[in-house]
């Protein structure tokens, strides 16, 4: 990351996200600029007022003057009203367009980084992203949708109100404008003093929360192993660093606190000062000096307006850089494939295919099969093999990243075809079920509310699923989560295979998918897949042998290498062979040492 904000960020941001709120913004700008006309223009009522009582003191009042005098006080009361009234109003319209501009900001970076590939997201904690995404742009809201307009109606109040000191008196509007000219400089040599400190803040937030994920992700992990307390130290080490950064970034902002004292001191003692001696020489009135006084008071205003403004633009600035680096991160996956996969079973061939998630450790070595259109696969291989790493390279959840090896399907490099195409032609199921807390329907359908309750039920009763569907209370609109509607594992891997089955696929990669489950779910799981593989190719990746007893051909895997391949039958009746061992003893550690 640079160090330097680069304005050309902000602005690119800033441009793209305000540009459909124009209205808006203008609008907001009207109303500041409409309240900063009234704030300019109240200070002559007062002005007016106190110096047509002082001229008529110790006289009887004229009617005429006690209608004037009273007019100016009504006038000005209407003017605070009216001001108040506009100040909601730019706050309703600020909160709006900050609102509505970080959603978009939200959901282009949630966008974004969920079409990154698989060692980005191994690289970020969910927790650190979430605060990422929705902690730096909460950061960014009210300074993003605000800055320009705040800046602009500042510098125009400014203006106004120096102008009319001028026109008052020039000896007073030049000392203004000196004390104007001073506070720049000073915001200038204060705009960027936290800014670092702010990111660090913002980073170690974030790891904050990350390490709040993994803690509740691990829970019945950490609490079996007795480690509540170290991961509790964890936590408040991560806590302490956040308030330790949280302290420094604050106490540097500081600064800017103090150099708005030295402001408003210095601002009071040019008012009476000079003000007094013009008083003195009858050179200006008693009026014009509460004027003065008032309109400076006024003119504190902006100047703090844009000091808070350089504040915010420093905790932005340092939200912004990090937005604008997860931007900038592109996916190592280029999907610039455009071709359709055929309808129908596929061919699938591995073609010399070497991977490596870390440079110096390859995962797979050499890699190649082929497997005919309709076939089964059985994928053995001890643990730590490359066994799911292969699965991940027909999804394209990860690409080759060594040597010139190709995977490819019906003949057609992976690469060229279109990557959603791809995708929804392969179906990939694991242990691990991920269920949303959502209603049965959204849990099977991923909320493609297309798909008709018919075809959903008619699949789940195929699947066995009849008598457990009809227990439910609401039907497919039941809330399903794993452990309130008790749901099994096997309840819950039929569940996966009902969306397989909606799914369709072309290809099924069962990454040992019947482990873990009682005998009777086992077997309706089991005649689920059976099912579901006729007139499909598939890749069966199992530990027991038994789930292999329908394949076509055998793959053993050996620490990446293909060590063995070839048809079922053949290496069943091989007494030399691997899988001919394996059947014999059950146990791949005794014969894959
Ligand atoms: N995301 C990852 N980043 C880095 N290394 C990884 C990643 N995933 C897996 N590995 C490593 O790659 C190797 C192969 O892992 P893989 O998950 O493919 O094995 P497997 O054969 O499926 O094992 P198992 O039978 O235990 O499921 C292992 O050494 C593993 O530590
Ligand atoms: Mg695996």
């Amino acid at each position: 990351m640079q160090s330097q904000i680069q304005m050309s960020d902000y602005w690119n941001l800033q441009k793209k996200y305000l540009q459909p709120h124009f209205i808006k913004v203008i609008l907001l700008g009207l109303l500041l600029l409409s309240m900063t006309i009234i704030q300019v223009f109240s200070p002559f009522l007062i002005q007016w007022y106190i110096d047509l009582a002082t001229e008529n003191i110790g006289r009887i009042l004229f009617s005429s003057t006690k209608k004037t005098l009273n007019f100016y006080a009504f006038l000005y009361i209407i003017l605070s009203l009216l001001q108040f009234t506009i100040y909601l109003g730019t706050v309703y319209i600020g909160q709006d367009l900050a609102w509505s501009t970080t959603n978009k900001l939200r959901y282009d970076l949630t966008f974004h980084t969920i079409n990154l590939d698989m060692s980005f997201h191994n690289r970020f904690k969910a927790g650190e992203m979430i605060e990422r995404i929705d902690g730096d742009i909460n950061t960014l809201a009210q300074f993003f949708s605000q800055f320009s307009v705040q800046l602009l109606t500042s510098f125009l109040l400014i203006i106004g109100i120096i102008t009319v000191l001028f026109i008052k008196n020039w000896i007073i509007g030049l000392v203004f404008f000196g004390f104007t000219i001073f506070a720049f400089i000073l915001i200038y040599f204060l705009r960027d003093i936290s800014v670092q400190n702010w990111e660090k803040e913002r980073q170690s937030s974030s790891e904050l929360f990350g390490v709040i994920e993994e803690s509740l992700n691990a829970i019945e992990d950490i609490k079996t192993n007795d480690a509540i307390d170290f991961t509790l130290n964890k936590f408040f080490d991560k806590s302490r660093y956040n308030y330790k950064t949280f302290m420094n970034a604050l106490f540097k902002e500081l600064y800017i606190l103090f150099g708005s004292w030295i402001l408003l001191s210095l601002a009071d003692i040019l008012v009476f000062s000079p003000s007094f001696l013009l008083f003195e020489n009858g050179k200006i009135t008693l009026g014009t000096i509460f004027f003065v006084q008032m309109i400076v008071g006024i003119l504190i205003l902006p100047i703090y307006r844009i000091i808070r403004q350089v504040q915010q633009f420093q905790k932005a600035a340092a939200s912004i850089r990090r937005i604008t680096y997860l931007f900038h991160i592109k996916s190592e996956i280029k999907a610039s494939g455009t071709k359709k996969i055929a309808p129908g079973a596929i061919e699938l061939e591995f073609e010399n295919v070497n991977f490596s998630y870390i440079d110096t450790e390859p995962v797979l070595k050499g890699v190649s099969f082929k497997l005919n259109k309709g076939k089964k696969l059985g994928l053995v291989g001890h643990t730590g093999s490359g066994k799911t790493t292969l699965s991940r390279l027909i999804f394209r959840l990860y690409d080759i990243n060594e040597g010139n090896g190709r995977i490819k399907i019906n003949n057609i490099d992976i690469k060229e075809y279109d990557i959603k195409n791809l995708r929804s032609n392969i179906a990939y199921v694991t242990q691990d079920i991920e269920l949303f807390q959502a209603s049965l329907r959204n849990n099977i359908t991923f909320f493609d509310n297309r798909i008709s309750d018919k075809k959903i039920i008619h699949i789940m009763f195929d699947l066995g699923l009849k008598e457990w569907f009809k227990r439910l209370p609401d039907g497919l609109d039941t809330i399903i989560s794993s452990d309130e509607q008790g749901l099994s594992a096997g309840e819950a891997q039929l569940l996966t295979l009902t969306r397989v089955f909606l799914k369709k696929p072309n290809l099924v990669i069962l990454d040992e998918a019947s482990s873990r489950l009682d005998p009777v779910t086992e077997n309706l799981v089991k005649a689920a897949i059976d099912k579901l593989l006729v007139n499909r190719t598939a890749i069966i990746i199992a530990h027991r042998l038994e789930t292999l007893d329908n394949v076509d051909e055998i793959l053993v895997l050996d620490k990446g290498k293909v060590i063995e391949y070839g048809e079922r039958k053949k290496l069943v009746k091989d007494k030399n062979s691997y899988f001919y061992q394996l059947l014999k003893t059950g146990k791949i550690e005794e014969v894959l040492k």
